[in-house]
């Protein structure tokens, strides 16, 4: 019998596919994976047996989803139209691709599993971005089981694999040899994550990440951005701008004039001699300080839609995150002051979109923890890292915002790690008056060892931290 008529059932479901413009994957399988395989196919897809081989087209079904449902079994994948039109170059496409796959180890399989799932085809659907980008509740899942974890990643010095680490919190799986680790088999592993049902669980978390991000939607317009924000936003980066005309935009601005001069008399500056224009305030101060400042009088405004009490304590920490952000930025090799103060005072923006919902957040009392993000994102399907990213999207701020917002829990994820490492530690620092490591993302951490940059003391973080919390108090009660 020749590989066509065997295929002949797939080949129906492609031409079903072609005249809808869908897409489809075909995985070829070992045929002694093949009951397994059967127990992780949906009612859609369609499965013939070949000798040695299960293939299984997937309805509509890109690589990332196609190789999340087999997790842990070798396979290989070739996708409608991307790698192949006809059902028989993809055969061989996939079944090339299990052959190169079969010679590698299972953990590296397995890996590579969960890692392309986490790189989402936002290309076609930009808000995948948002809702695939991180799955905490698996890195907790892992980080819960340290001894599993160890040797996963024993003895691999492997690349591939140490990205596992830098998502986890710092002391996890690299506390050194463990005895215990010899009880551990691969079949304990393969039990382990079988039992976690990591399809599922990624099924319901974009159904709900889709959910939130739709309900969102609903209300956007009690988020808008000022337009006053937007141009000062749009100011930002011009070095000639003439103190002039930047007074002229804010001015525009009855409230936000009579705002910023109150703060700029305010004990937080200290000045002797009152100042009584934007523009004396502009020369004084600089452009990019009383850019920070009516940026931060602007969006205050979208803290209204909260409870005042909850909103003064969220506000406060931003305000505080901005500013040892700023302080911090060189330190960790990031200059672009504006920029840190934006994202330092924005990076809790999806809290308030989370809390007006009445969803569930986590680490309001500290720097949030794996366990929360995780809470978050069982809640809500993403976490309020997203959520804040999303926003910032839908408002057109600058990519490097929409990343450090994302990022700033994870910065391993970051575009620019320098950005988000700064504006994770000033969340711990902010939260806790100094650094506690164990607090912090393991990646941060390898970034501070291998940064050759001046190094702070304790000693002068806690003071720095203390000084600041006085200063943005002083602000508040303006
Ligand atoms: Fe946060
Ligand atoms: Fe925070």
């Amino acid at each position: 019998m020749k590989h066509t008529d065997i295929l002949a059932p797939l080949d129906v479901e492609l031409q079903k596919v072609r005249s809808l413009g869908g897409s489809m994957s075909i995985v070829v399988i070992p045929q002694r994976y093949a009951d397994k395989a059967l127990g992780y196919k949906r009612a859609v897809d369609t499965a013939v047996s070949m000798k040695d081989y299960l293939v299984v087209g997937l309805f509509n079904t890109q690589a990332s989803e196609a190789s999340a449902r087999f997790l842990s079994l070798p396979k290989g994948i070739a996708v409608y139209p991307q790698d192949g039109k006809e059902i028989e170059t993809l055969f061989f496409e996939a079944l090339e691709r299990l052959r190169f796959m079969g010679t590698t180890p299972w953990v590296k399989r397995l890996w590579d599993s969960i890692k392309d799932t986490r790189s989402s085809e936002f290309k076609d659907d930009p808000e995948s971005r948002f809702i695939s980008s991180t799955f905490y509740q698996f890195l907790a899942f892992l980080a819960a089981h340290p001894t599993e974890m160890k040797y996963l990643l024993k003895g691999s010095d492997n690349p591939e694999l140490s990205w596992v680490m830098d998502y986890l919190p710092y002391g996890h799986g690299n506390t050194g040899e463990s005895h215990q680790n010899e009880n551990v088999s691969e079949d304990d592993i393969t039990a382990l994550v079988q039992s976690w049902h990591y399809q599922e669980k990624m099924e319901t978390k974009s159904e709900k990440g889709k959910n939130t991000l739709r309900r969102f939607r609903n209300i956007e317009h009690l988020f808008t951005l000022p337009s006053i924000s937007q141009e000062i936003i749009g100011l930002a980066g011009d070095t000639l701008l003439a103190a002039s005309k930047m007074a002229g935009i804010i001015e525009k601005d009855p409230v936000l004039t009579s705002r910023i001069l109150k703060v700029v008399n305010s004990a937080f500056y200290g000045f002797h001699r009152q100042i009584d224009s934007v523009e004396q305030a502009v020369v004084i101060l600089g452009n990019d300080e009383v850019i920070n400042l009516a940026f931060s009088i602007a969006i205050h405004k979208i803290l209204e839609t909260i409870s005042p009490e909850v909103a003064k304590r969220l506000w406060e920490h931003c305000l505080v995150v901005a500013h040892l952000s700023q302080w911090l930025g060189p330190y960790m090799g990031y200059t672009n002051k504006q920029r840190l103060y934006t994202v330092g005072l924005l990076h809790d923006l999806g809290k308030i979109v989370f809390l007006q919902r009445g969803h569930f957040i986590g680490g309001f009392a500290g720097p949030a923890s794996l366990e929360d993000l995780a809470g978050e994102e069982i809640d809500s399907g993403i976490s309020h890292a997203e959520m804040g990213g999303y926003i910032a999207e839908r408002w057109n701020l600058p990519e490097a915002i929409v990343d450090g917002l994302m990022s700033h829990h994870l910065p391993s994820k970051a575009r620019d790690m320098s950005l988000a490492v700064t504006v994770h530690l000033a969340d711990v620092l902010a939260h806790c008056g100094g650094i506690d490591l164990a607090k912090v993302n393991s990646a941060a951490v390898s970034y501070l060892s291998e940064r050759k940059g001046p190094a702070i003391s304790q000693d002068e973080l806690s003071q720095r931290a203390g000084d600041i919390v006085q200063r943005v108090k002083t602000i508040l009660e303006t």
